[in-house]
């Protein structure tokens, strides 16, 4: 049997593909995955190219790769930066046996065997290619619904890497669900670049879901499905439709990301995002008012082009009226293939850094204090993690990582957990009624 090493960066669709990656391996012949690079057989990174940082750490990291391998072991190169480096990636390091991108990965079989073969044809449909099952978690599954990006943030080049939205047809998802359920997951998370935008265009004629609001409900009605996720929507398509649904179906988790960027309506619009600050805000007012307890998360970035301090000023009201539960934050990086880059006024890496350390800073005091709001709360928490101090923990409902006593035959169970202690990032709590 041979041994795979996967190193798996960026986003949860990247998690996926790389599922992806080891089911289709294991379809011709069997892999058992290592930690350890240097016995293994292949080596694969699959990357993220969305900042600067992930895309000078894969040359570090095959670099090292090709010191540590043994002999004879091949060395892939997958996912975003892949698709946008192509060739360059084996001129760069010729000991790379071959690149394969993000919309590429049913196709992982086919390069294997072909020595500095690049497959990063960013216009390939595989919305409608069934991959064969592996899941790295038990209890919880991520399932795609659409590939691709139709949207053109100026600052992001995932639309490059990942070509255009193609939404899966739900009867597709709706058995890749089916099946989840059956091996045994309680969670399903439903995976996009932009996943309210589901059902803008499909390769094929499909009678089921034709928007997310009717996916979601169709995925509900599943048998076996105890909780829904999904990640990311934009808040562009946040429509009272959807929100009422997300507010109204027990099964769908009370925890939502919206993705700000900018509180400043004039760099939301040279971001091209759609949406005004205010536009924003009265969606995270409408899902508060909809949801009391939820939990919002969001994506903010300091230091895009032309921001002044007025402009960060409103990123910083934002960050007041809505408080988020979770926040990440990051300093713009200017992308290769993006408008963004090519902008006036590239703002000073030493003002971005101070605005996101004070964006930092405020942010860990409110959600240290929405944290500290928790205790007394009664939640229902999927328990996946068994830790060796007695301790097991899982998320609750709104997303929250709890901590309890206990032991592995509480692994996979839903249970009420009554919070007794927070943290900044996680709370202590005890099972009711025990
Ligand atoms: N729609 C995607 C967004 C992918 S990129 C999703 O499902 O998550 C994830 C986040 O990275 C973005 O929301 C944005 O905040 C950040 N990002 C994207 N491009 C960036 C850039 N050039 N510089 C800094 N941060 C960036
Ligand atoms: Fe990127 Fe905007 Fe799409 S952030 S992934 S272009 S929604």
């Amino acid at each position: 049997m041979k041994k795979l090493y996967i190193e798996t960066l960026g986003c949860a669709m990247n998690v996926r593909d790389s599922e992806h990656i080891i089911a289709e391996l294991n379809k011709k012949e069997n892999y058992t995955l290592t930690d350890n690079i240097k016995e293994a057989d292949l080596i694969i990174i699959n990357t993220c190219s969305v900042r600067e940082k992930p895309v000078s750490k894969l040359f570090s990291e095959l670099g090292s790769f090709k010191i540590k391998k043994k002999d004879g072991a091949k060395i892939g190169v997958a996912g975003c930066t892949a698709s946008h480096l192509g060739k360059e990636i084996i001129k760069r390091a010729p000991y790379v046996d071959f690149v394969i991108g993000a919309r590429n990965v049913s196709k992982i079989t086919e390069v294997l065997d072909k020595k500095h073969a690049i497959e990063i044809d960013t216009s390939y449909d595989e919305s409608t290619y069934e991959f064969e099952d592996y899941r790295s978690s038990k209890y919880k599954a991520l399932i795609n619904i659409s590939i691709g990006c139709d949207k053109s943030c100026s600052f992001c080049i995932v639309p490059v890497t990942r070509g255009e939205e193609i939404s899966i047809p739900s009867s597709l998802i709706i058995n890749e669900v089916k099946r989840a359920v059956k091996n045994g997951a309680k969670e399903i998370v439903l995976l996009g670049q932009n996943v309210n935008n589901y059902g803008r265009r499909f390769s094929t004629n499909d009678n089921g879901a034709k928007n997310f609001t009717q996916l979601l409900k169709e995925v509900s009605k599943v048998e076996g499905v105890e909780r829904i996720r999904f990640q990311s929507p934009h808040p562009l398509h946040m429509d009272d439709e959807f929100l009422e649904e997300f507010a109204n179906n027990p099964k769908i988790c009370k925890q939502i990301h919206v993705p700000l960027q900018s509180g400043s309506t004039k760099l939301l619009k040279e971001m091209k995002r759609g949406y005004s600050k205010e536009w924003f805000l009265n969606r995270c007012n409408k899902i508060r008012e909809l949801v009391p307890d939820v939990a919002i998360s969001t994506d903010i970035i300091v230091g895009f082009p032309g921001e002044s301090e007025e402009d960060f000023k409103e990123t910083m009201d934002v960050l007041e009226k809505v408080r988020f539960d979770t926040l990440f934050s990051f300093k713009y990086s200017p992308r290769p293939h993006t408008p963004a880059a090519s902008y006036p006024n590239q703002v000073p890496s030493e003002i971005a850094s101070r605005r996101l350390s004070t964006l930092q800073e405020r942010h860990k005091e409110i959600q240290f204090e929405q944290m500290q709001k928790q205790v007394g709360r009664v939640v229902k928490v999927l328990f996946e993690d068994l830790r060796s101090d007695g301790k097991i923990a899982g998320r609750a409902d709104d997303g929250r990582l709890v901590v309890v006593k206990g032991s592995e035959e509480l692994l996979g169970e839903i249970k009420d957990v009554k919070i007794t202690k927070a943290y900044l990032t996680q709370l202590e709590g005890e099972i009711s009624g025990v």
